[in-house]
C-alpha cells in the first residue's frame, strides 16, 4: 500500500506507521466487541430492572489510563527520535538550495548550475536540501524517500535524505499554492556517485551547440514554462505561444503593444511590469536563472509557432 522504500529514513518512518496503524486497529476491534457484548449482557430485562449505584472502580480505571498513556508514549518517544533524525542532516551531507516559486522548483548547485523541476542526486550520500520560497508557501514531499517540510518565503527551511539506489522519485507540492498547485510536480534523479559528478560537471555547457529553435522548445519544458503557457493555442494560467510573435497585445492598463523581442525578454525577466488582460500577475521571474543565449533561443522558439 505505500510507496517503495527509497531512502535510509523510510524504513523506520513506516515501522512507526504500521504500530500506529496496527494498534489502532486492534483497540478499535476490542473496544467494539467491548460495546456489543457490554449492551446486550446489561440489556434491560424488566420493567424494574434498576442499575446499582456504581461510584468507581480504581483498578479498572487506572488500567484504561495507564495502558493508553503507554502507548502514546512510545509513539512520541518514537516520533520524536525520527523527527530529530530528520531534522539533523550529517556534516558530509551534500548541499543543495531548492527555492519554490509559482509554479516551478529550482534546485541550485554548488557549481552555480540551476535545474528547474528536475532534483540532482547521489546515491548512498546524505544530501541536504536547504529551502526558500520566492512567493507563498510551498511544501516539498517526496513520497519515496518519506520526507516532506514547508517552504516558506523569508525563511529556510531544510530536511534531508539519504537514497539508497539509482532511479527516479517524483517531488510534490503539497501545500495549495494557486491555480496551478497540482502542476507543480518535479522528478528526482538518483544517479551513482561518479554519474552525479559528471552531470555536474556537463549539465552547465550540454546545451552549448545545439540549434537555436531547438534550445528553446528543451528550455520552456525545462524550466516548467509548459505548466502554465500552451504551445497550441490552449489557455492555461497565462497566454498560450501560439500566434504569440508580432500579436497585437492588450495590456491590463489598457495599452496596445506589438508582441516583439524586447516585450517577451521582459516578461521573462519582469513578468510584473506588464500584465496582458485577462491573465493574473503571478508569472515568477526568470532573472539569475536563464541567460541571454538561452533567452534568445526561447524567443527562435516562440517565433516558430504561428
Ligand atoms: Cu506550490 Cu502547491
Amino acid at each position: 500500500m505505500l510507496p517503495p522504500q527509497k531512502s535510509t529514513l523510510a524504513e523506520g518512518t513506516d515501522a512507526l506507521f504500521h504500530f500506529i496503524n496496527i494498534t489502532s486497529v486492534i483497540l478499535l476491534i476490542g473496544i467494539t466487541i467491548a460495546i456489543v457484548y457490554f449492551s446486550w449482557k446489561y440489556r434491560r430485562r424488566s420493567d424494574n430492572d434498576i442499575t446499582p449505584v456504581i461510584t468507581h472502580n480504581s483498578k479498572l480505571e487506572i488500567t484504561w489510563s495507564v495502558i493508553p498513556l503507554i502507548l502514546v508514549m512510545i509513539v512520541f518517544g518514537w516520533g520524536l527520535t525520527g523527527y530529530v533524525n530528520l531534522s539533523n542532516a550529517p556534516d558530509d551531507a551534500y548541499e543543495i538550495r531548492v527555492v519554490a516559486k509559482s509554479w516551478l522548483w529550482e534546485f541550485h548547485y554548488d557549481t552555480g548550475f540551476v535545474s528547474v523541476n528536475e532534483l540532482h542526486v547521489p546515491a548512498n550520500r546524505p544530501v541536504k536540501l536547504v529551502m526558500s520560497s520566492d512567493d507563498v508557501l510551498h511544501s516539498f514531499y517526496i513520497p519515496d524517500f518519506r520526507i516532506k517540510a514547508d517552504v516558506l518565503p523569508n525563511r529556510y527551511s531544510s530536511v534531508w535524505f539519504e537514497a539508497i539506489e539509482p532511479g527516479e522519485s517524483v517531488i510534490f507540492c503539497t501545500e495549495y499554492c494557486g491555480t496551478a498547485h497540482s502542476n507543480m510536480m518535479a522528478n528526482t534523479f538518483v544517479h551513482t556517485q561518479e554519474e552525479f559528478e559528471t552531470w555536474l560537471i556537463t549539465a552547465g555547457s550540454a546545451d552549448d551547440d545545439m540549434d537555436p529553435v531547438e534550445l528553446g522548445e528543451q528550455l520552456v519544458t525545462r524550466n516548467a514554462c509548459t505548466t502554465c503557457h500552451s504551445a497550441d493555442g490552449t489557455t492555461l494560467q497565462g497566454p498560450s505561444y501560439q500566434g504569440l510573435w508580432g500579436a497585437e497585445r492588450t495590456m491590463e492598463s489598457g495599452e496596445t503593444l506589438t508582441a516583439d523581442e524586447n516585450y517577451i525578454r521582459e516578461s521573462i525577466l519582469e513578468p510584473n511590469a506588464k500584465i496582458s488582460q485577462g491573465y493574473q500577475p503571478v508569472m515568477p521571474s526568470y532573472s539569475g536563472s536563464l541567460n541571454d543565449r538561452q533567452i534568445d533561443a526561447i524567443i527562435e522558439y516562440i517565433k516558430t509557432l504561428q
